[in-house]
């Protein structure tokens, strides 16, 4: 299994497929992009079916996500959830997507074995958009939406960061959208993660600012907290249930201490942890040729060296110096 020396077990595995992305969101990177990884640094399918394997069947992994940047830009995803439906014991499967392409994409992807998706929604306003992501495609990620609920890929779960002075008027209109759709939302204080390093503690709208601002137009009382687990969100029913709404206060109420969650860059480096400042480079070692005990056995001494928490409050706290599109969400 994979153990910290706190004790904590990951079980969840995130695996990043690509740095690539359709969206420029300023809390990840800037307008102009980045310089993307070289492919050949990049796993190869067989490599990531490898290691995926490796997790579920001898590390305990029963969880798999796929991430990017945007994993619908990589071509190979259905084969890549086929593969790892057909595991044994078969590990959840879930996907964090911006919704481009989902339109398309989402009945492939469910009948490949895909259980579940997160998508990112920071806006219903089509300029806000604009602004906040730089690219013209709100429409795009509203039909990705319904066909994944169409598609089955359910509970779909809306992920939202609220931004000072470019959507964050919006909490309300967006939590009315998603209980009207169905869909699950969950808002996401803003991290220290973005390329160009613009993030400000002050700027950051907290989780007690959002918990203010919907109260002020639903009655939200708090979920079984037996419910949450390890799950970042606080849960709140909405008017009574049983619609939900998260707020996972990833700054300002850490849930490291809960944490069961491992990292898998798209070239092929362990990540014990979003803000982790080393990484175990698993992808060096496969294509030097060691076997599968050996991979396993550095898989879990990187799980192993995890810190307690990400240390954001620490006056020595650094940025890690991959940004969110590099290490998947
Ligand atoms: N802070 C909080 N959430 C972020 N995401 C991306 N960058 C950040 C950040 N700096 C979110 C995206 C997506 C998920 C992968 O993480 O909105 O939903
Ligand atoms: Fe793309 Fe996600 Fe980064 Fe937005 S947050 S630019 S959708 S990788």
């Amino acid at each position: 299994m994979l153990v910290d020396s706190f004790g904590r077990v990951a079980t969840d595995l995130r695996v990043s497929l690509t740095d690539r992305c359709n969206l420029r969101c300023v809390y990840c990177m800037p307008p102009e992009g980045l310089p993307w990884l070289p492919k050949p640094e990049l796993l190869t399918d067989d490599e990531v079916i490898r290691l995926v394997s490796l997790g579920v069947r001898r590390l305990g992994i029963a969880e798999v996500r796929f991430t990017g940047g945007e994993p619908l830009l990589r071509r190979g995803l259905p084969g890549l959830v086929a593969a790892t439906s057909a595991l044994s014991p078969r590990p959840e499967i879930s996907l964090t997507t911006n919704g481009i392409g989902l339109e398309r994409l989402a009945a492939p992807l469910a009948e490949a074995g895909l259980d579940r998706v997160n998508v990112s929604l920071d806006t219903l306003d089509r300029d806000v958009f604009v602004r906040l992501a730089h690219r013209d495609r709100l429409a795009d990620v509203l039909a990705g939406l319904a066909a994944a609920a169409a598609a089955g890929l359910t509970p779909v779960k809306v992920n939202a960061v609220l931004m000072r002075g470019i959507n964050d008027h919006e909490a309300v209109p967006l939590l009315r959208f998603c209980l009207e759709h169905g869909y699950d939302l969950r808002f996401i204080e803003q991290m220290p993660l973005d390329a160009q390093h613009g993030w400000r503690r002050e700027d950051m709208v907290t989780a007690d600012e959002i918990h203010r601002v919907l109260a002020g137009s639903f009655t939200l009382t708090p979920d079984d907290p037996a419910e949450r687990g390890s799950a970042p969100a606080e849960l709140f029913l909405v008017d009574g249930g049983p619609a939900r709404v998260g707020v996972i206060g990833s700054v300002t109420r850490p849930f490291c201490g809960s944490c069961d969650r491992v990292r898998l860059t798209a070239d092929g480096q362990v990540r014990n942890c979003l803000f982790a400042t080393e990484e175990s480079d698993l992808r060096g070692a496969m294509r030097a040729g060691v076997d599968d005990d050996e991979l396993a056995a550095r898989w879990i001494a990187a799980v192993g060296r995890k810190r307690a928490g990400h240390g954001i409050d620490d006056p020595a706290f650094l940025q890690p110096d991959r940004p969110m599109s590099a290490i998947g969400g």
